[in-house]
């Protein structure tokens, strides 16, 4: 028995000394190239992100100088991390999709379907790489529309540089958490997003949600790597969805549209029910 918790000590504290030494490794390398590291980061989330892949398109990326500073962790999401960074001191945000943890099977129900990833190889490593530059291509296309989102800088493998949404090096909060200066006028302004995202853009943000709308100034729409172009065959139901969600998040906070009708006036369709 002794003997056994000894091995399981053994081990737990080989393995804590193998990833110290891998990340020291990595932070060397950083620094070597010129990046400055602020903030050690659990040593964890650290792990579980940074494997041999994603470090080489970190390096890739420092070597592009697309940053100069890598800080802490602001997130850990279902499929990605999101830590923030500076590139020649101006704030930006790094999400990074984890390759061991993301969930496979729901990601690819987003990529079937939409014809700008249809070869797509099936391999989960492949998949991260098309869903990071789905999201760039996405938040691209939705800001050219005139949306409010994130301006996406580049991206490499499962890596996406955008900019920071945030004060100094603070996020702007989710807009659940946000205290609202005037509920009735980002409520239309996420209205008027969806709209020109699915006329002007043609897509269906189909995540759409409190957690997924930062508020700053005004509200930005965030996190757009499942978002689907208006020909996708769930289309119309992710937009139904996204409506309702909106709409049950402003029902207390200031009048709304009914839904239906905001779901008819942006596809220009005339359905009774939703
Ligand atoms: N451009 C940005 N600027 C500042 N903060 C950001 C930015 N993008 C993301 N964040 C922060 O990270 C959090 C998570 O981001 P996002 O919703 O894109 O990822 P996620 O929900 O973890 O993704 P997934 O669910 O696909 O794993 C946001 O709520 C916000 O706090
Ligand atoms: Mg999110």
């Amino acid at each position: 028995m002794n003997c056994r918790i000894n091995e399981y000590r053994w081990h737990r504290v080989k393995r804590e000394t193998n990833i110290d030494k891998r990340l020291e490794r990595f932070d060397q390398k950083l620094e070597e190239m010129g990046v400055r590291i602020k903030d050690a980061n659990d040593l964890k989330v650290r792990d579980d992100v940074f494997d041999e892949i994603t470090l080489l398109s970190l390096y890739k990326l420092v070597h592009k100088k697309w940053l100069s500073v890598l800080g802490g962790s602001i997130s850990t999401g279902k499929e990605a991390n999101v830590f923030y960074g500076e590139r020649d001191g101006v704030p930006i945000a790094i999400k990074i999709y984890r390759i061991r943890t993301a969930n496979f099977t729901t990601m690819s129900s987003y990529i079937v379907g939409d014809r700008r990833f249809s070869h797509v190889k099936k391999a989960k490593k492949e998949l991260i790489f098309a869903w990071t530059r789905k999201e760039f291509s996405n938040l691209a296309r939705a800001r050219e529309a005139g949306v409010a989102v994130p301006e996406p800088f580049v991206w490499d493998r499962n890596i996406l540089i955008m900019s920071f949404m945030g004060d100094g090096e603070t996020p702007w909060p989710q807009i659940r958490n946000a205290d609202l200066p005037d509920p009735a006028d980002a409520y239309a302004r996420i209205i008027r997003d969806i709209d020109i995202l699915y006329n002007k853009a043609e897509l269906v943000h189909a995540d759409l949600s409190e957690f997924n709308i930062l508020y700053g100034d005004q509200p930005y729409l965030i996190d757009m790597g499942q978002s689907v172009t208006r020909d996708h065959p769930r289309a119309l139901p992710f937009l139904m969805r996204d409506i309702k969600n909106i709409n049950r998040f402003f029902k207390n906070r200031c009048e709304t549209q009914d839904e239906v009708e905001i779901f008819n006036a942006v596809t220009g369709l005339n359905v009774a029910e939703p």
